[in-house]
């Protein structure tokens, strides 16, 4: 059974002076479970209008979501998922120790498993200093961290973040990304949004690029790189001592270095020259 499962979600909202307007155009979308996917898409594509839709925080105007195959409209679909809003905000009175502790019991843990946990989800992100100063008192970057926090601590199947990186510094940023692939690695599943394509490329399986509403294009992230691969730089030394560069396409590659291996140089490295993530996301959106 899929972790995710949407199926032609649409949303028109009410703007001003009831002005439509459409953030999400019959958006079909499967996640595996056990698997990272990233939401790719600039500002205003209606990323957070989808994953605001999969919490049943908004009703859609059309379509249906499932959590492991319970409707979103459930509550209890919610209980496999830890959230991170995409402007998380908090009582911000009580200490991280004391929210987390909060989010803890409301999710029905056990006082001394959440006890634990929440001392490791403080020392993961990096919150075990500030743990008892009022979150008031936080950077931007520390609230955000806590938001992971708390949709770590109950440690849910799934994973639903809503620009996880944002506001973090370099330290930040690749904290979450290690948090991620160690999620991968326990096997949960986790979908995130974000406008950066580097995120996806990190630690995606798989990624998804919405446009205006519009879910343009759903790959692989080895298939887009694969895809993107220009040709080949091979660098060697020749017999007689010179370093040399030979660039040739995949159909050359094995012949060019046949007929170098035959000259007996010594091959250093032969490495892909490709489009990145950044080039196929910049196509699809100029596309769109
Ligand atoms: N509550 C709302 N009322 C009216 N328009 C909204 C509302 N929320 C989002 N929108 C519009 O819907 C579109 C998609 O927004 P959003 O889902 O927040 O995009 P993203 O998260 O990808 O930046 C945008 O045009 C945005 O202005
Ligand atoms: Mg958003």
């Amino acid at each position: 059974m899929n972790a995710l499962s949407i199926t032609g979600l649409s949303k028109t909202y009410r703007g001003k002076k009831l002005q439509k307007v459409t953030a999400l155009v019959g958006l079909d979308l499967e996640v595996a479970a056990g698997e990272v996917f990233g939401f790719l898409g600039p500002n205003g594509a209606g990323k957070s209008t989808t994953i605001k839709s999969v919490m049943g925080l908004i009703r859609p105007t059309a379509g249906a979501v499932k959590v492991y195959g319970v409707p979103a409209t459930d509550p209890s679909s919610r209980s496999r998922i830890g959230y991170l809003p995409e402007n998380p905000s908090f009582f911000d009175f009580m200490t991280a120790r004391e929210y987390l502790t909060f989010v803890g019991v409301t999710c029905g843990m056990d006082r001394s498993v959440l006890h634990k946990e929440s001392e490791r989800v403080l020392g993961l992100l990096d919150l075990a200093q500030a743990a008892d100063r009022p979150i008031r008192g936080y950077s931007k970057g520390m609230v955000q961290r806590l938001g992971l926090g708390q949709a770590l601590v109950h440690d849910p199947d799934m994973y639903i973040l809503d620009e996880p990186m944002s506001g973090l510094d370099p330290i930040g940023r690749a904290l979450v990304k290690d948090i991620i692939l160690d999620l991968k690695q326990r096997g949960k599943t986790v979908f995130f949004s974000t406008h950066i394509t580097a995120d996806v490329e990190a630690v995606c399986d798989r990624v998804g690029v919405i446009a205006k509403g519009v879910l343009e294009a759903v790959d692989s992230v080895d298939s887009i790189l694969e895809k993107g691969i220009l040709g080949y730089v091979i660098r060697f030394c020749s017999s007689d001592g010179s370093d040399g560069v030979k660039r040739v396409s995949r159909e050359e590659l094995d012949a060019a270095m046949r007929q170098l291996l035959e000259s007996k140089a010594v091959i250093k490295s032969v490495e892909p020259e490709r489009k990145d993530m950044e080039s196929f996301f910049l196509s699809v959106v100029v596309r769109s």
